[in-house]
């Protein structure tokens, strides 16, 4: 059942291309260049309507909201927020029937996300959930349910579905951003050229998934890991951090890099190594200062960088590197190495990889 892999996580990792090519299946019109995402029944005028856009989620899923929120100010030009849901359902927030609410889980039960919903059911703003499981609470809960359709994950780590939820966010950004005329028909088309290289793209980086093995090899005895990256990146280096935590008990912080010289920093030396996420987009040259601030203190960086990146793979003391992609989908592909790489380390570490301590894989409780 775990197809020839020796755990589900790593079998639930290598399906990443296939859960991609599940969430794009019958929502985008690849000839014209359009996402149609038919499962969000509402008219062109309608979605123009919309005036504010909330995501929230719990754990990976929080992490997805946040790359969420960047997608749909980016593509859609739409004021965006995240936020966990179990600080949202407890304050009083503001919704109107102009705010559109995106719920996501892998499970559907998650309990402080199931609560959240339920307060915006009360307040006639719109809800919209992203989950894998058609039949759970969150998905009858929601006016609309986009559903990956990836295959049950097993692993308590969550990975494709994660990639599922970005997938089914690009999707959701770029209709509302057609829906107001913020995307005009060539910068669709091109964004569709993007999501149609996606799955191959993933792939790609998966064929060379042994090349972590090593990395994980030589640091799997440290104590504490620093994850960085910037803008739709910074998630991705949160969620990279969080996969650490769960499955190899190792303490991982992650922090926006710019928030580096106001704290963190202090932390560097030759015993904590840096995980830095920067691919060739807007904010390359800040993550090259953020880097090369680490090296100058004597810490070891470990880099996810786009392919032939010359300039920062000198610098840094290692290298993974990613297809090169747009830039609303790089979170997609700069995700998979540091899966692998908390992967391998937990395994190293002889965790109990599939069912962690302290965990299960769906959290029903408050
Ligand atoms: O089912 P959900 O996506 O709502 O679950 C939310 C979190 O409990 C979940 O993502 C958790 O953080 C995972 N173990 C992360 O790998």
């Amino acid at each position: 059942e775990r197809g020839g892999y020796r755990h589900f996580m790593l079998k639930e990792i290598m399906e990443q291309p296939q859960a991609v090519t599940a969430a794009l299946r019958d929502r985008v019109d690849f000839g014209r260049g359009l996402v149609t995402l038919p499962d969000l029944t509402l008219t062109d005028r309608e979605l123009a309507g919309v005036s504010r856009v909330v995501l929230i989620g719990c754990g990976t899923s929080l992490n997805a909201a946040h790359v969420g929120r960047h997608l749909v100010e980016r593509l859609a030009g739409i004021p965006a927020e995240a936020e966990s849901a179990s600080e949202f359902r407890y304050r009083e927030p503001f919704l109107d029937p102009s705010t559109l609410v995106v719920a996501i889980g892998q499970s559907g039960e998650t309990a402080d996300t199931v609560a959240a919903m339920e307060t915006v059911r009360q307040s006639g703003a719109r809800l919209v959930t992203i989950c894998n499981a058609p039949n759970s609470q969150a998905a009858r809960l929601a006016d609309h349910a986009l559903l990956m359709g990836c295959g049950v994950e097993i692993g308590v780590a969550s990975t494709k579905t994660f990639l599922s939820s970005l997938t089914l966010l690009n999707l959701l950004a770029m209709r509302l951003g057609t829906a107001r005329s913020h995307l005009g028909s060539a910068a669709s088309r091109k964004l569709v050229e993007g999501l149609a290289r996606l799955p191959g793209n993933v792939a790609q980086l998966l064929e060379s998934a042994d090349d972590v093995e090593p990395l994980a090899r030589s640091y799997y005895g440290r104590n504490n890991f620093l994850y960085l990256g910037r803008g739709i990146n910074a998630p991705v280096a949160t969620e990279g951090a969080l996969k650490l935590k769960e499955i190899s008990y190792i303490h991982a912080e992650a922090y926006a890099a710019g928030e580096m010289k106001h704290g963190p920093i202090a932390l560097i030396d030759h015993a904590m190594p840096t995980l830095a996420i920067a691919p060739q987009d807007g904010l390359y040259d800040k993550m090259a200062n953020n880097i090369q601030e680490v090296k100058a203190r004597d810490g070891d960086v470990l880099a996810v960088l786009t392919q032939g990146d010359d300039r920062l793979s000198d610098l840094v003391d290692h290298s993974v590197f990613i297809p090169e992609t747009a830039p609303n989908l790089t979170p997609l592909l700069a995700t998979v190495p540091l899966q692998l790489f908390a992967y391998h380390i937990a395994v190293r570490r002889g965790c109990d990889v599939d069912q962690p301590r302290n965990l299960a894989k769906s959290v029903t409780v408050e």
